[in-house]
């Protein structure tokens, strides 16, 4: 298993939600060269709230019809942007953003968050970027039933 995903594990040991994905976006951001952001989204009335990130200061709140975020909430479907500068709707927290990568994390059928990566590069992600972060967010709801998490 790749080490990041290894990582990613353990530290879904840890039984409260938030300390577990701030240690996870903390671990991402530090793994992985070319990032400006990394964190999660949390599903909470029916809208994106901001939750443990890496990275500068982000909207705190996007409705599922917007944005790259949105997007891959309503579809419950991973979401590769090679040029955020041509995805109409596109949230720019950060201005130096070019590529995202956002995988939802989806529990019972469910999507409970994204797992949000920006980089200041074009095609930042590769699709084993997309294999290792599809790892991830599979062990992140594994987790979430295990301790039974919830937000909402
Ligand atoms: N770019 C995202 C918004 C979140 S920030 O990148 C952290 C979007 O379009 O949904």
């Amino acid at each position: 298993m790749n080490i990041l995903n290894e990582q990613i594990r353990s530290f879904l040991e840890e039984e409260d939600l938030i300390a577990a994905l701030g240690n996870i976006s903390a671990c991402i951001m530090m793994s992985w060269e070319n990032l400006n952001w990394a964190g999660f989204y949390l599903v909470k009335n029916g809208e994106l709230v901001l939750g443990p990130f890496q990275g500068k200061p982000a909207c705190t709140h996007i409705p599922f019809d917007k944005g790259v975020c949105g997007k891959c909430l309503r579809e419950a479907a991973l979401q590769r942007v090679d040029d955020v500068l041509a995805f109409p709707g596109h949230i720019a927290c950060d201005a130096d953003s070019r590529s995202e990568l956002c995988v939802p994390i989806i529990v019972s059928g469910q999507v409970m968050s994204v797992i949000d990566l920006d980089a200041p590069v074009p095609s930042r992600f590769s699709e084993e970027d997309e294999k290792i972060m599809i790892r991830a967010a599979q062990d992140i709801a594994s987790a979430w039933t295990d301790h039974d998490w919830s937000y909402r």
